[in-house]
C-alpha cells in the first residue's frame, strides 16, 4: 500500500481528483467505483470544478457506487443516490443512464444484489475505486465480522456504524438498520483502489487497514493483500502510523 501524506482534507481532496481525472483523461470510458459520505464531498466539488474550468469529460464513464441504505427511495434525501446526484451527477455532463446505485427500496432485494454483481462483471469491474474508512474499519458497509463476503450483500450496519452516520438524519432512529454494499470481490476487483481518511477518529482505523493483521474484524485490512492501493490521508488520520 502507498501513502501519501496531505497536511489538511483540502490537499487530500485535490491529490485524488488530480488521479481521478487522470484516468479520465487516459482512458474515458473508465469505469468509477465511488463512495458517499464526508470524506470524499471535497474530492467530487473539485471534479465540479475541473469539469467546469477545465472541461474534465464524463460523458463516456461509468460509474458503481458502493452502498445504499435499504428501505429509502433515490428522493430520499439521505440515500446515496440522492447524495450522488446532488454531490456530483447533477453538476457534471455524465450520462445518468450510466451511473449505478444500488436500489434500497425494491421488493427483490436479493435479485438487486445478484444484479449489481452481474452489471459489474459485464463492464470488467471498475478502472478506480474510491472508498472512505469507517471508524471501525469497514468499507463499502462490509462491517467487522467473522468472514469477509464476497459478493453484493444486505447487512445489519453495526452500532458504531449507525452512531456515525446518525448526524446526518434528524434523528438516531432515522438512520436505516440495514444496507447493501458492494462485497470484497467488487472491491478488490478494481485495477487501482484510493481509499481516503482525514481526520483524527479515522486514525485507529487506518492504523489496523496499515499496520493490524488482515482479518475481517477490520474489512479494510485485506487491501493489504491488493497490488495497487493508494492510501491518501491528512496529517490526523495518519497519526497512529509513525513513519
Ligand atoms: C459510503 C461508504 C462508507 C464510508 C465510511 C466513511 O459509501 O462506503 O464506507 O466511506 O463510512 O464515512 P465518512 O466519509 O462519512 O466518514
Amino acid at each position: 500500500m502507498q501513502i501519501i501524506n496531505t497536511e489538511n482534507y483540502a490537499e487530500m481532496s485535490k491529490e485524488a481528483a488530480r488521479l481521478v481525472a487522470a484516468t479520465l483523461r487516459l482512458e474515458p470510458e473508465a469505469v468509477l467505483g465511488l463512495a458517499t459520505g464526508s470524506t470524499p464531498q471535497g474530492l467530487y466539488a473539485e471534479l465540479v470544478r475541473m469539469y467546469r474550468e477545465e472541461g474534465l469529460d464524463f460523458s463516456e464513464a461509468t460509474t458503481f457506487n458502493l452502498d445504499e441504505y435499504v428501505g429509502i427511495g433515490p428522493e430520499h434525501e439521505q440515500s446515496y443516490r440522492y447524495y450522488m446526484d446532488t454531490n456530483l451527477f447533477n453538476h457534471i455532463n455524465i450520462d445518468k443512464d450510466n451511473t449505478f446505485v444500488p436500489l434500497g427500496l425494491t421488493e427483490d432485494i436479493e435479485g438487486e444484489c445478484e444484479i449489481y454483481d452481474e452489471l459489474m462483471d459485464m463492464v470488467g469491474g471498475t478502472d478506480i475505486q474510491i472508498l472512505g474508512i469507517g471508524e471501525n474499519g469497514h468499507i463499502g458497509f462490509n462491517e467487522p465480522g467473522s468472514v469477509f463476503v464476497a459478493s453484493t450483500h444486505v447487512t445489519d450496519l453495526t452500532e458504531s456504524t449507525i452512531e456515525a452516520n446518525s448526524r446526518l438524519f434528524a434523528k438516531k432512529e432515522d438512520v436505516p438498520r440495514r444496507a447493501i454494499t458492494m462485497g470484497m470481490r467488487g472491491i478488490m476487483s478494481a485495477n487501482m483502489i484510493i481509499i481516503l481518511a482525514s481526520g483524527e477518529k479515522k486514525a485507529q482505523a487506518v492504523r489496523d487497514m496499515v499496520l493490524g493483521p488482515v482479518t475481517p474484524e477490520c474489512p479494510a485490512s485485506l487491501l493489504q493483500l491488493h497490488p495497487q492501493v493508494l492510501l491518501i490521508a491528512d496529517d490526523e488520520a495518519l497519526s497512529g502510523i509513525e513513519f
